[in-house]
């Protein structure tokens, strides 16, 4: 009574051949299974974007003489590298050069310097960060950190990226986040 007898009572042909269906299926669910994978790479590069950092530890960064210029002045020379801007500033009534990390504080997007606008910007979520690394705009919460710099007998300027200081927390004003430039 029942559906095996009317199937039976079907003109051959009229119904889908059962390998035909479980082929069509597989497909299908192939389809959305590669839709699903990526949508998902999607969501986790939005939410783990690239870290751009750099290594850790010490670094050479040329000659203090290269950095006697207007405050203002941004190298972005081991940005990429090193995961680093020099950045020459007036702070606290001193004339410094400090090294910002070029790394975002929301989720660690490496940043770019856009000199026409005279700020960092993070390409991955939109936030922009004044050259001393306040943060401008959102959604990055928390300036950028800054690392120890030194200005060597030889008047070579170190980097030191193991040592971090955050300006929320006072760290920006710690007589190793900068060298004097007067
Ligand atoms: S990583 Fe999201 S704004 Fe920079």
């Amino acid at each position: 009574m029942s559906d095996i007898s009317s199937r039976k009572r079907l003109p051959e042909g009229a119904s889908v051949p059962r390998r035909d269906f479980i082929g069509m299926a597989a497909l299908a669910w192939s389809g959305i299974a590669l839709a699903a994978a990526g949508t998902t790479a999607a969501a986790l590069r939005f939410l783990f974007p690239r870290f751009g950092g750099g290594g850790g530890g010490e670094f050479s960064a040329g000659d203090i003489s290269d950095f006697y210029v207007l405050p203002g002045m941004v190298a972005e020379k081991y940005a990429r590298g090193r995961g680093v801007f020099l950045v020459r500033l007036r702070e606290d009534g001193i004339e410094k050069l400090v090294a910002v990390s070029a790394v975002c504080t929301h989720l660690g997007c490496r940043l770019n310097w856009v000199g026409a606008e005279g700020v960092f910007r993070c390409p991955c979520h939109g936030s922009s960060f004044h050259p001393d690394g306040r943060n401008a705009s959102g959604p990055a919460m928390r300036p950028l950190e800054r690392f120890a710099i030194r200005a060597e007998a030889d008047g070579r300027i170190v980097v030191d990226k193991g040592k971090i200081f955050r300006g929320e927390t006072g760290g920006w004003r710690r007589r190793e986040t900068y060298v004097p430039m007067s």
